[in-house]
């Protein structure tokens, strides 16, 4: 079954989002879930994406991507009317959703899409949601508007200063760890080595923590084990026991030495595709 696209927009210079058609899946998804997603439904690359809202009466959910690699690149150039060819999902365990009390909410970067529907039911559990959104300039930072409307306190931070505070985001976390009473939990969506460090500062305060692991993934379901990682010492699949887990027991530097595995290869397909779309572009130029 094909996907149509309903509604495209361009959060950032290379974040992405849609409105795609996927009815069942807009159904039975729950916050923290993800799906895998392929451009063609025969051949070609597939990669998990966190759904990051859903509409079940227009049957639509919502993915942001940021624009990375090869096929990142591809479905940037999607648009309104065009279909994806393979949606699988919702894949992982639900996030574990009750009233916490005070939650501190930490996203960086892309982590701020999968991050917003976690926020958003943990608000209306009746949680407190302070949120502490990073990213490295202005420019790259997305969805400040949706946190602001569910959040009861929002720092936001940049590591130049060009909007909010000049700091990485570990800086008002350990601030926020500091005050009384305490945060109850730490939710953590980032680049594997902001989670890592979130994770120390967190550790430092006793503050329980969880972590949304964005490992290497082949088919979603347990089977090729290609995003297993090491929690508490014991071997896990992200895409069956995950995404979330307890970051005060990920190795989180195994988890990106894995991640880096394949740097050549990708940075070879990226650069093979980007030189294809040249010439392309060229022989339109030429006719
Ligand atoms: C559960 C989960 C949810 C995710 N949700 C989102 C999201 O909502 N938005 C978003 O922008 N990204 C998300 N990601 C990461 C996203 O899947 C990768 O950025 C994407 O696969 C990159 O593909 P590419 O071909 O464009 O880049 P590539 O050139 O293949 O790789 C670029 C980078 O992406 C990583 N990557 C490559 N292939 C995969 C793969 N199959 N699985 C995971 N990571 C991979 C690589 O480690 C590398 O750092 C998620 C990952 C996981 C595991
Ligand atoms: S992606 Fe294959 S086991 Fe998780």
């Amino acid at each position: 079954m094909a996907h149509k696209i309903i509604k495209k927009q361009q959060l950032s210079e290379n974040v992405f989002t849609v409105d795609v058609k996927a009815p069942l899946i807009a159904e039975a998804r729950k916050p923290g879930q993800f799906v895998i997603v392929g451009l063609d439904a025969e051949i070609g690359e597939r990669i998990p994406l966190t759904i990051a809202g859903a509409d079940t009466e227009k049957g639509t959910i919502r993915l942001v991507w940021q624009r990375v690699g090869k096929t990142t690149a591809q479905m940037s150039e999607l648009n309104i009317g065009d279909e994806m060819g393979y949606i699988a999902g919702p894949l992982g365990t639900p996030t574990h959703i009750e009233k916490f009390g005070k939650v501190v909410c930490v996203g960086g970067g892309i982590g701020n899409a999968p991050l917003l529907p976690i926020a958003r039911a943990l608000k209306d559990a009746g949680n407190e949601i302070v949120t502490v959104l990073g990213a490295r300039t202005k420019n790259l930072l997305i969805l400040e508007e949706d946190f602001a409307s569910i959040s009861d306190e929002l720092i936001i931070v940049t590591d130049d200063g060009s909007c909010g505070r000049k700091a990485l985001v570990t800086e008002p976390l350990e601030e926020i760890c500091k005050q009384s009473p305490k945060p109850d939990l730490a939710m953590v969506i980032g680049p594997a080595i902001m989670m890592k460090f979130c994770s120390e500062v967190t550790r430092k305060y006793d503050v329980p923590t969880q972590v949304s692991l964005n490992t290497i993934m082949v088919d979603g379901t347990g089977m090729c084990g290609g995003c297993r990682v090491e929690v508490g010492g014991e071997t896990k699949f992200v895409c069956v026991d995950g995404p979330e887990f307890d970051g005060h027991q990920v190795d989180f530097d195994q988890m990106m030495k894995r991640q880096a595995a394949y740097k050549d290869l990708e940075k070879k397909a990226y650069e093979q595709y980007q030189h294809k779309c040249r010439i392309g572009l060229d022989a339109n130029n030429n006719k």
